[in-house]
């Protein structure tokens, strides 16, 4: 009998394990979020946002701003993505906030990795905003600061 315990028992873990390994966790796709878009994106973040901004989206107290909660990560495209094209270094609160750090430019990076990049973010930490399309980050690019 016993026998016959461990032996089911075997086979529920066995296929417990194969039905775990068909089940990968797949990244959280929200409506209009390509999932390969916030994939790439993250790859973009970790590079080149994350020390500032953190792993987790929330910044540093006073220095750099939290990217989740925000009202202007889920606001205006084209406001953020002016902010990553020419960085930010007005004295401005950001949701009551004042942040002393500047936020450098990052006009190097292609039109697709901010797309992606500015996707990630939208799409995580809570954030449920749409997509940000490389056209649109290229249309940004066009208009001269004012
Ligand atoms: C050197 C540190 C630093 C790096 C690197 C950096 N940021 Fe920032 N970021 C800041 C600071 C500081 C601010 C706020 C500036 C201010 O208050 O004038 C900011 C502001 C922002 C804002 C506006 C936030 C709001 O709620 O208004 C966005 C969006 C943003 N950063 C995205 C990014 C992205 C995307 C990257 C990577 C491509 C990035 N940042 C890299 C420091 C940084």
């Amino acid at each position: 009998m016993k026998k016959v315990f461990l032996i089911t028992a075997f086979y529920v873990t066995a296929l417990l394990c194969v039905t775990a390994q068909v089940k990968k966790p797949q990244p959280k796709v929200v409506a209009n979020n390509p999932a390969a878009s916030i994939q790439r994106g993250k790859a973009v973040y970790q590079k080149e946002c994350l020390s500032c901004h953190q792993a987790d989206g929330g910044g540093v107290p006073r220095l750099n701003p939290p990217l989740y909660e925000s009202t202007t990560i889920s606001g205006d495209k084209k406001k953020i993505i002016s902010i990553v094209l020419r960085g930010m270094t007005d004295r401005v609160p950001i949701d009551g906030e004042y942040y002393s750090n500047n936020m450098a430019a990052h006009a190097e990076l292609s039109n697709q990795q901010i797309a992606d990049v500015l996707t990630f973010i939208r799409a995580s930490w809570g954030n449920k905003a749409s997509a940000v399309t490389p056209a649109e980050v290229k249309a940004v690019r066009g208009v001269k600061k004012k």
